[in-house]
Order: structure tokens, then sequence, then C-alpha cells
């Protein structure tokens, strides 16, 4: 049974059947005909850092195909009393997961959970490494919204470098036909710009000029001790998407952010509540995304998993 660590591994066809499949199960929660599985499995949510919107997707997510789901966080475990992660993953393991569903701050963790958990694992986002499930359900939002991928000019704005968003949403929609442009200041691209699919800009106007999505991504305020940047203010004087610099961009341009926002900061309440604004969509469409990878990586009957023995 398949994990789901990375987008950059899958081909273009696994990722189009993974929308395809969300799409389906969106129409089909809309219109009360999912199906329950056959075999409940036991899916466990393992967030060793925080979230709202990929946690509670997951939730729904198990629920409405008919799974149980645990959920597992980092506060309150036996992290606290100094236990390793592998032992973590290892007394996980053994206790009757079919499945997990993996966010940490690390990059790798889910690879390094594989070599413990002989089930498929989920990465609900790791490090500055990838988050599949947010590429995933940003494709199915632009798919909805645009028609089609092909072709389409889609803009990565902001702090690219650190960012696992920027890196999955890239590798999904480029492998989906779409041109990726990453718009941002210098200290926040990253250095190896030919690993990622897409051209850089430094410049807000012409990285987004006629484009027809614009993706902000969440400034990480911890980035500031770093000093990458010189002030918040000065990155939204140049950077902020707003009613007036979107002008750059396509007139029915698709403005999208992943979440959590700042305010005023990478967008204005314009950008993000306005008409051209599908961050509502987003939330909505990661749940059955989120379905849509765990019926992926489980099949349709589960098999009770055991923990890999394992001496190092
Ligand atoms: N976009 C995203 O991953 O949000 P959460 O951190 O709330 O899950």
């Amino acid at each position: 049974m398949p994990s789901l660590t990375a987008l950059r591994n899958l081909e273009p066809e696994q990722i189009q059947s993974l929308v395809d499949r969300a799409a389906e199960l969106k129409k089909a929660h809309n219109t009360g005909k999912i199906e329950k599985v056959e075999r409940q499995a036991t899916v466990g949510l393992l967030f060793f850092e925080d979230s709202t919107r990929t946690r509670i997707s997951f939730e729904q997510a198990a629920a409405f195909l008919g799974h149980r789901y645990v959920n597992f966080s980092q506060s309150g475990s036996s992290l606290s009393k100094g236990e390793s992660l592998k032992d973590t993953i290892i007394t996980l393991s053994n206790s009757g997961l079919d499945i997990m569903v993996i966010r940490h701050r690390c990059a790798g963790t889910p690879l390094v959970a594989e070599r413990y958990f002989s089930g498929p694992i989920i990465s609900a986002g790791d490090g500055q490494h990838e988050h599949p499930t947010q590429g995933l359900g940003d494709a199915l939002t632009i798919l909805e919204r645009k028609g089609g991928i092909d072709g389409l000019k889609v803009a990565i704005v902001g702090d690219v470098k650190h960012s696992r968003v920027a890196r999955s949403d890239a590798w999904c929609l480029s492998k989906l036909g779409a041109e990726i442009r990453f718009v941002g200041p210098r200290t926040l691209m990253p250095g190896t710009t030919p690993k990622l699919p897409g051209k850089i800009f430094y410049d807000l106007a012409s990285g987004i000029e006629g484009a027809d999505v614009v993706i902000c991504l969440r400034l990480q305020k911890e980035r500031m001790n770093e000093g990458l940047l010189a002030s918040t203010r000065q990155y939204s004087k140049l950077y902020q998407i707003n009613r007036n610099s979107i002008k750059h961009a396509a007139d029915d341009v698709l403005i999208m952010h992943p979440g959590p926002l700042n305010r005023g900061i990478e967008l204005d309440d314009w950008a993000a509540d306005g008409p051209q604004s599908a961050i509502a969509a987003q939330v909505e469409n990661k749940v059955f995304v989120c379905m849509a990878a765990i019926e992926w990586a489980l099949g349709r009957a589960p098999i009770r998993r055991k923990a890999k023995v394992k001496a190092s």
C-alpha cells in the first residue's frame, strides 16, 4: 500500500487521479452518496506540530469514509519525558493503527517513520520539505474555479525558501501543466533554484504580470529573528497582494493562501475576503483530498499492521 509523502515523486497521472477522486468524493458527499468502507481502519493522526486546517480535514475525512481516528499531539505525550521520535513511532505502531498521518517540523520525519511502521504513511507537512494534501487541495480548487490547470500562469508569492506549501504546489501544478513563477525577496528564495520547477522574480509587478492564480505564502514571523527581512512593513510594501497590486495580474485572477493568514501582511482584507479569493474553497477541498489520500494509501480492505522490528 503506497505512502504519500511528496508530490515530487508522483507521476502526473497519479496526481490527476487523486484530484479527480477528491472531486468525485466531494460530489458524493454533497449529494449524500458517500459509501462507507466495508472494513473500518484506524487512522492515527500524529501531529507533532500545531495545525488547524489539516488536522480537522483528516478527522473529517476519516469519519466521512467510515474509519476511526485517534489523535496524538506532542503536548501531553511522553515526548515531554524524553521519549525519542523512534520509540514514539514504535509505540504507536503497536497501538493498532492501520495508517499514520504525520505532521512534524523536521523535513523527512515521515520517511523516518516508515522505518518503524509497516503501514502506509501520509505526510501532513514536514518541515520545509512538502505538504502533499495542500498541493492536491489547491489543484482541486484551481480546477473547479478555472476549469483546468494546463497552461495557467501561477505565481507563488512570499517566503518560498521556507515553505513546504510552495514546494508541493509547484510540483503538483507544474506536473499538471501550469507555468510556475516564484516571487519574493532574494533572502526568501531558495539557493538551489534549479531543483524547483519555476522561474524566480524579485519584483511583484513583473512576477504576477498576467497571472491566472496568485498563491500568497504565510510570512513566517519567526524568520524575522534570522535577519532575512528588514521588517514586515517593508515586506508588505513590496509584496502584499491587495486591490492595487493585483492589477498586474489577469482580470479574473484567483487569489489563494494556504493559511494561517497574517492579514495586513501577505494580503489585505479585500484580497482575503473579496470575490476573487478562493481561500474558503481551499479549506473545504482539503477534506476531500484527505479522503482521496486515505483511500489511495489504504486501498479498500485495510489490514491490521504491526510495528517493524528494527535494532537501530
Ligand atoms: N495550511 C495548513 O497546513 O494549515 P494548518 O497549519 O492549519 O494545518
